[in-house]
């Protein structure tokens, strides 16, 4: 039995889900919130809950009471509850972080994403990097996290692949290092244990985005069908959802876009690879 005592908050998410397993399978005492009872029957093996919703501050009053690391991976990907990134993935931490300095804990880890610092002006940095820059100033010990894409969001090109056909925008040589939720998980308790204070986290592959397709291709034994889209098309579709949707739809949109331009290139972890992460999707799919 591990002594440290541990809160996760956004342990119901993909990442947070694979976080409490494997903070369980290393034997420390783990709390999770999540924010109805309901949520409850989603974990076999965890010590406490606490239910409370992290963006009102007086239902998570207590919830770091004899915690000594905190982890939050609490921010918004595909929720459609009507909050805002600021009012979610800032303020919400930003509520959660005035409860463990109140507490005295030992450390606090924080998930943003591979450059989130860079890219400020994107909606979803804009909330997160400003947590970022609190926790930092916030005296308290930290460690911030910026994981490359997570396997989990790289099915839309096993979407478009089903169809017979992968677009990309350009010419499709930027290269990328997503990571599976399993391997990331690992990374973040170990980061914990040595006391690093930020680090780029990616998969063992580095792919460049055509690689990519032909993978996500080859998964459904689809012939290799690549349309390469001139990058002006990428430039104005941002432009008319900035101008004519909420940051609700094209927040999400935004950052995909403008992350397939350039290389994202993290540091190399895991042992999961993408090709067999995608047959065994593939294989999910046919199933059902
Ligand atoms: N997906 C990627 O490729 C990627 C890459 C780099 C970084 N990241 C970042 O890593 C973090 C974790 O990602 P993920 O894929 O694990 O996300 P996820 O599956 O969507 O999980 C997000 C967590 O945040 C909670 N949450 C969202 N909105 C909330 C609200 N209004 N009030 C309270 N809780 C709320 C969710 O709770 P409920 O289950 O109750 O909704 C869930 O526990 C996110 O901050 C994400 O931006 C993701």
């Amino acid at each position: 039995m591990n002594t440290k005592k541990v809160l996760v908050a956004g342990a119901t998410g993909y990442l947070g889900q694979y976080l409490v397993r494997e903070l369980k399978n290393r034997g420390y005492w783990v709390r999770v919130l999540i924010r109805k009872e309901a949520q409850k029957n989603r974990f076999k093996e965890v010590d406490d809950f606490f239910v409370g919703q992290i963006t009102e501050p007086n239902s998570i009053k207590g919830i770091t009471a004899d915690i000594d690391w905190v982890f939050s991976t609490v921010g918004i990907t595909r929720q459609k509850d009507g909050m805002t990134y600021m009012d979610v993935d800032y303020q919400g931490n930003s509520n959660l972080l005035k409860e463990a300095l109140k507490d005295k804990i030992e450390a606090f880890q924080y998930i943003s994403a591979i450059n989130g610092d860079k890219l400020r002006q994107l909606k979803i940095f804009e909330a997160k990097e400003q947590f970022v820059d609190e926790l930092k100033n916030s005296g308290i010990t930290y460690c911030v996290l910026r994981p490359n894409g997570f396997f989990s969001d790289m099915k839309d090109f096993l979407t478009m692949a089903k169809a017979g056909r992968v677009y990309l925008f350009g010419d499709g040589k930027f290269k990328l290092n997503p990571i599976h939720g399993e391997d990331l998980a690992k990374v973040c308790v170990e980061k914990m244990i040595e006391g690093v204070k930020e680090e780029t986290v990616g998969g063992i592959d580095i792919l460049t985005q055509n690689e990519l397709a032909e993978i996500a291709l080859k998964a459904w034994q689809k012939p290799i069908k690549i349309s390469h889209l001139p990058d002006w098309t990428r430039r104005f579709t941002i432009w008319i959802l900035r101008t004519f949707t909420s940051s609700k739809i094209y927040g999400p949109i935004e950052f995909f876009l403008t992350a397939m331009a350039f290389d994202n290139i993290a540091h190399q972890y895991g042992t999961n690879r993408l090709e067999d992460f995608f047959k065994s999707e593939v294989k999910r799919m046919k199933q059902r």
